[in-house]
């Protein structure tokens, strides 16, 4: 696997995020977060709650209170490395008794036990919908009880909590409109750790937007598991809750973001091709600032594949859609997750996964091994039986197939002028800044007198599959 594609898997999978506010308070909290965005953005939300019981955030290990590690059970992989670094804690406990070690996220609900009674790595666990609790689940801890609390709500959506930014001076934003999923993808351990569908009241998603962009934030990101069937006020039947309010779809609460400010770009995450309309395609292609770009989830080429998966689309479906992207947003960007070696995937059916690939020709993909979970409908129903050398293989075909795509994209963007937003000083360069595109392209390019949060126009000049390289040009 080549470096590019690791920070890819990297990136995806999450790396640890350490990040700290100014305030001094009397007592430390250090927060780990792992998994996806949502998990990046509720450990924000968990700051929040704890600022409000005098917590500050800290960087430094040495100097905490509290340590939370915010966790992904989507693959084993994930789950180790937790597990690895909880191991590191339990040392550094070994030195300071005090501190409460405590775990949240999505590997609670499954290993509260384990972690917390059989190998005692936490003293504290919370689950995704238990955030609330953590004061007093502290405060449980300090008095020598079992602090668990792992409870799913059904309407727990955190709208009235305004999220303390770890990213401080940042540019960019995620803001959370929705949690939990109803969908039951056969390989998929979210419904079961994140619990039921529940959409957030769309004024105080709009005004934490408006929050945002009056702190100098430039970007929003919306996430949910599943944006297009954000609804609110509108039951999972189709009925009206309540006659006397207005209804609000995923495409109107584009808008209203949108309406924010012409110089606030709104991305979101993640679409499902089932669900994806030409309603919230039609609202891209209104919107100079909502990005053209759209993740899109296919896992597999293969129809009776995707039965298995229980994705409820079709290969045809899923061609469709892409269609309906470029006829109504030209020049859109179109990324996507693809699992190799689902149950029973027999090598024709792979096939069709490479064939859907050279016919989409994705800007970018996010590919993963299959990895059994516990308690998923795959998990019941199906045999994990696709050797483990036959997954690998597959996987370096689709790895090779998407950089090659990835490099052509990449290519077909030489010449072009690209108004990008600058995000700081590059990685690899302090003479380069970078910063992305509309399509969501890391873009690098000299230094010049450029700021963060700047939109500058960049000619594109040269790349390879992961960056592009550009020059400023005048506006
Ligand atoms: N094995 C491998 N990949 C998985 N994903 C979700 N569950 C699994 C699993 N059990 C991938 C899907 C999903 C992305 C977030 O993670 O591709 O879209
Ligand atoms: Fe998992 Fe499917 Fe829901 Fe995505 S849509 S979180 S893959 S169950």
């Amino acid at each position: 696997m080549s470096t590019e594609q690791k920070d890819i898997l990297e990136n995806r999978q999450g790396e640890v995020l350490e990040r700290s506010t100014d305030a001094v308070a009397a007592k430390k909290l250090y927060i780990e977060s792992y998994g996806c965005q949502m998990n990046f953005s509720d450990s924000e939300v968990v700051a929040s709650i704890m600022s409000e019981n005098g917590f500050s955030t800290t960087r430094d290990l040495e100097q905490a209170d509290v340590v939370l590690i915010n966790t992904c059970s989507i693959r084993e992989n994930a789950e180790t490395r937790v597990r690895k670094r909880l191991t590191e804690f339990k040392k550094k406990k070994a030195d300071n008794p005090d501190m409460v070690v405590g775990i949240l996220g999505c590997m609670a609900e499954r290993l509260k036990k384990s972690l917390l009674e059989q190998e005692k790595l936490v003293d504290l666990v919370a689950g995704p919908d238990a955030y609330r609790d953590l004061p007093n689940l502290i405060d449980e801890v300090g008095t020598g009880q079992k602090a668990v609390n792992v409870l799913l709500s059904r309407d727990e959506t955190y709208a009235d909590i305004s999220p303390v930014r770890l990213d401080k001076g940042g540019i960019s934003s995620f803001v959370t409109i929705m949690r939990g999923c109803d969908n039951m993808c056969s390989f998929c351990v979210v419904p079961f750790t994140r619990g039921r569908e529940r959409s957030r009241d769309p004024q105080t998603i709009v005004q934490e937007c408006q929050d945002l962009f009056a702190k100098g934030y430039k970007e929003v990101t919306l996430l949910g598991q599943n944006v297009d069937s954000y609804r609110w006020n509108i039951t999972n039947k189709g009925e009206i809750k309540n006659k006397a309010l207005p209804t609000v779809n995923f495409a109107q609460l584009l808008i209203m973001v949108a309406k924010v400010s012409p110089d606030l770009r709104v991305r979101f995450s993640t679409s499902h091709p089932k669900d994806m309309t030409d309603e919230v395609l039609t609202a891209m292609a209104a919107y100079e600032n909502i990005c053209n770009y759209i993740h899109l989830p296919v896992q597999a080429g293969n129809s009776e594949v995707l039965k298995r998966m229980n994705r409820g689309y079709s290969r045809e479906w899923y061609l469709e859609r892409i269609e309906a992207i470029h006829r109504i947003i030209p020049d859109c960007a179109v990324s996507t997750d693809i699992i190799s070696g689902f149950c029973a995937e027999t090598d024709e059916e792979h096939e069709e996964t490479l064939s859907l690939m050279d016919i989409v020709t994705f800007d970018f993909a996010y590919m993963f091994k299959y990895s059994e979970r516990p308690k998923t409908l795959a998990e019941r129903k199906f045999e994990d039986d696709v050797p483990e050398a036959v997954k690998s293989k597959r996987l370096t075909q689709i790895i090779e197939k998407q950089q090659a795509h990835s490099l052509a994209s990449n290519k077909r963007r030489i010449g072009r002028t690209e108004k990008v937003l600058v995000e700081g000083v590059s990685k690899r360069s302090e003479e380069h800044m970078s910063g992305r595109t509309g399509r969501n392209s890391m873009v690098v390019f000299p230094k010049g007198n450029f700021e963060k949060g700047d939109y500058i126009n960049v000619r594109i000049v040269d790349c390879t599959s992961a960056t592009l390289l550009g020059e400023a040009v005048e506006n």
